[in-house]
């Protein structure tokens, strides 16, 4: 696969770069879209194959083998994440949002509770307060550079009243990829304090050299009956317009739970989703995965010496996952002046850290899952922006 073949999204029905205009106030011609999480490249020949396969079928109707997702997805995870799953524990949802979603209305109440560790994706604080529960904070701290837990700390933020935890592994953002003694402290705070987990693992396979990701169920011993995983070929793949999601549930009682909220709101999966998704998870799958993580380790590097070299901004050094996180705390600047600089002055447009809850408030999130020509653009762009700092 070559990752450096220009894409032309631009008008394509792509949200990242059709959207900028109106919400960042720069053209999909002059900017360069570094915000939403899917990324530049071609699909792989493996996914257009599946496509015309089923152009020839001429057949769009309802689909069997419904389920074939949920198998394609236990192979995908004995084979690459060495994680045993049975096929009966999953449910395809319409995408991951979805299913989080899903997950958040069946097994809490109205006003209850739930502990996310911030910075995060914000999709999460947005569920809960819309679903009208309330967020808490468990904010991560910076050990050397990189994010950490704090139980001890969180321990004093809980109240007990509690009932759920979002948890983002690999996270979102800066690519921390959670060790297993990160996550098995993880699942002792959750047994402790009666928390059900959300382990949200979309991002599981991109990850970088020398890392290795840890399926949470692996090593969840005392909590698996309260425990949801979230799993998705759509980061890896870039197929996050098919809108399909794995929810994986183990325990008996919270699976026949979720079920029946599945059936309440008529949540079925979707032939394209399906397709591809199978398409998706195999071998030649893991081929293109592979290459994939290598560029975009790549990629990484380049920014991080590019965003480094800006006096008073950092970037965290990364561990998988294609959303950098940038801080440019040490300018001195706040946050209205990084903004105009970024967005005005580079005509860049990032997700705005401060979005993303405590920790966020000097950052911006970079995706650099794009080709390596756009990350040079981008680098010379924002040392330009910050130009006067040298
Ligand atoms: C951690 C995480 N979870 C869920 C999602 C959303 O997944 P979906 O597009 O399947 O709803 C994203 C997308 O960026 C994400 O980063």
């Amino acid at each position: 696969m070559n990752f450096d073949r220009p894409l032309d999204r631009r008008s394509a029905h792509s949200a990242k770069w059709d959207a900028m205009e109106k919400l960042y106030g720069i053209s999909a011609e002059e900017g360069l879209a570094m915000w939403l999480a899917d990324m530049d490249f071609p699909a792989g020949e493996f996914l257009q194959n599946r496509v015309r396969d089923m152009l020839k079928r001429e057949n769009y109707g309802y689909f069997s083998e419904r389920d074939k997702f949920s198998h394609a997805t236990a192979w995908w995870m004995k084979n690459r994440h060495d994680w045993q799953i049975d096929p009966a524990w999953c449910f395809t949802t319409h995408g991951l949002g979805n299913g989080i979603a899903i997950g958040i209305q069946t097994f809490t109440e109205p006003g209850d509770k739930i502990a996310i560790f911030t910075p995060v994706y914000h999709e999460f604080s947005n569920k809960i307060e819309n679903a009208g529960r309330a967020v808490v904070e468990l904010p991560l701290t910076i050990v050397d550079g990189i994010y950490r837990m704090d139980f001890d700390a969180y321990q004093a933020l809980l109240d007990g009243t509690e009932k759920m935890v979002l948890f983002c592994s690999p996270h979102n953002p800066a690519g921390r990829v959670w060790s297993k003694q990160e996550i098995t402290e993880l699942c002792e705070f959750c047994e402790r304090n009666d928390l059900i987990l959300v382990s949200d693992e979309i991002h599981q396979d991109l990850v970088y050299s020398g890392h290795k990701h840890i399926p949470t169920h692996t090593i969840a011993r005392g909590i698996t009956d309260k425990l949801i995983v979230t799993t998705s070929a759509s980061k890896t793949f870039n197929i996050a317009g098919t809108r399909t999601g794995c929810v994986t549930i183990p325990d008996p009682k919270m699976h026949a739970k979720y079920q029946q909220a599945m059936i309440a709101l008529n949540i079925d999966s979707s032939l394209f989703g399906v397709e591809l998704g199978c398409a998706a998870y195999c071998a030649q799958g893991a081929v293109w995965a592979d290459q994939l993580v290598e560029y975009l380790e790549g990629n990484y590097r380049i920014f991080a010496d590019g965003i480094n070299a800006i006096p008073g901004a950092s970037l965290m050094p990364m561990q998988g996952t294609y959303l950098s996180w940038a801080d440019f705390g040490g300018t001195g600047m706040g946050f209205e002046e990084i903004k105009r600089r970024v967005v005005k002055v580079a005509k860049i447009a990032p997700t705005f850290g401060p979005l993303l809850g405590k920790g966020g408030e000097t950052c911006m999130r970079f995706n650099i899952g794009t080709q390596r020509a756009t990350i040079h653009a981008a680098v010379d762009r924002l040392q330009n922006a910050f130009s006067d700092l040298q």
